[in-house]
């Protein structure tokens, strides 16, 4: 497969604590006590995650993908031909096909994502399907200013691609950072033509979110649970899964859902040499899912040099896809 590059690799200094121990330490070392949320993302996390992309109760994959797949004919129309899509935290590079799909004659593909060999192996069926399209993978984190190579020669312009929601698992000054990097990233390809296609779920009946965050086969349970079976396996920690409940809710004045991890009893957990006291029902904030108004999220694209162009949503107003230009520098 000659179309295919896996360009960049971050290596970590041996014998280094990790990102991952340092982050658990300090955020357990805190009064409110909370992990990030893209410590969920270990295999069994990411397979968790994929089964939640299927619940009934979790709209957000499935409404994405029509609205992608209703508008297709104008999003291509939109964005032309001869483009390198640049995909921030591209994960399984499912959802891109849809975009590769309705896109006439893309030039390229560049996808970053954090988990480089988990990213190499699902790109290379990818860039078996589109031999048409180079495909180069960035293994680094999209959330930091991340050196791109050159622009192909054969493209008109970059492209990026966001979908998921996954904007919303930023806070609002994190969101507003990360698209300061995304423009000026995708700059990098010319300004003319140049653009952002990206997923934002939407504020709506607060019943809706509790039920798609609490679904009744207890997968987001797993999946939050599962962070403290990642810290045992890999930080040597003690957890005892069965002492901690999930508990997600919706917070309307910040329009965002909460996860967290309760403690049932008063306990103490070590991890490596510390130990760590949980009073009954303290909690570890592991994740907000922030939820955006159409207008509140073109404010916050604007302020980060975008020009909001366009809007897709469905039916029910669940989800929109938002199609963001970059004005001539
Ligand atoms: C990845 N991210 C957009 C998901 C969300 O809805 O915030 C992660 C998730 N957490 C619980 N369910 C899904």
């Amino acid at each position: 497969m000659n179309n295919l590059a896996i360009l960049e690799r971050q290596q970590r200094p041996l014998h280094r604590p990790t990102p991952f121990g340092q982050d658990v330490h300090h955020g357990l070392s805190q009064n409110a006590k909370a992990i990030p949320a893209k410590y969920f993302y270990d295999r069994r996390g990411s397979e968790l995650f994929e089964q939640i992309c299927r619940l009934p109760e979790y709209y957000p994959t499935r409404t994405e993908r029509k609205i992608l797949r209703d508008n297709a004919a104008e999003i291509a129309a939109i964005i032309g031909s001869d483009a390198e899509v640049v995909e921030f935290g591209a994960g399984a590079a499912e959802k891109v096909r849809l975009l590769l799909d309705a896109l006439p004659r893309p030039a390229g593909y560049l996808p970053i994502d954090i988990s480089g060999p988990h990213l190499s192996a699902a790109v290379a069926p990818l860039a078996q399907a589109y031999p048409g399209v180079t495909v180069r993978v960035v293994a680094g984190d999209f959330t930091q200013a991340l050196a791109l190579p050159a622009p192909l020669p054969q493209a008109r312009c970059r492209v990026g691609f966001f979908p998921g929601s996954t904007i919303g698992n930023f806070t609002p000054e994190e969101a507003l950072g990360f698209l300061r990097n995304a423009a000026s990233v995708l700059r990098t390809g010319g300004s003319s033509g140049a653009g952002l296609l990206i997923g934002v779920d939407m504020v709506k009946d607060p019943a809706v979110l509790h039920a798609a965050y609490n679904d009744s086969a207890g997968v987001t349970a797993a999946f939050n649970l599962n962070l403290l079976q990642r810290i045992n396996r890999e930080l040597n920690g003690d957890f005892d899964l069965d002492a901690f409940n999930h508990y997600a809710f919706y917070q309307p004045a910040a329009h965002r859902i909460e996860m967290h991890l309760v403690s049932r009893r008063a306990q103490s957990v070590s991890i490596c040499d510390r130990r760590y006291a949980f009073a009954a029902g303290e909690s570890i904030h592991t994740e907000n899912s922030y939820k955006y108004t159409p207008a509140g999220f073109r404010a916050l694209a604007e302020k980060a040099g975008f020009r909001p162009a366009a809007m897709w949503t469905d039916e029910a107003s669940l989800f929109s896809l938002h199609w963001l230009t970059l004005p001539d520098a």
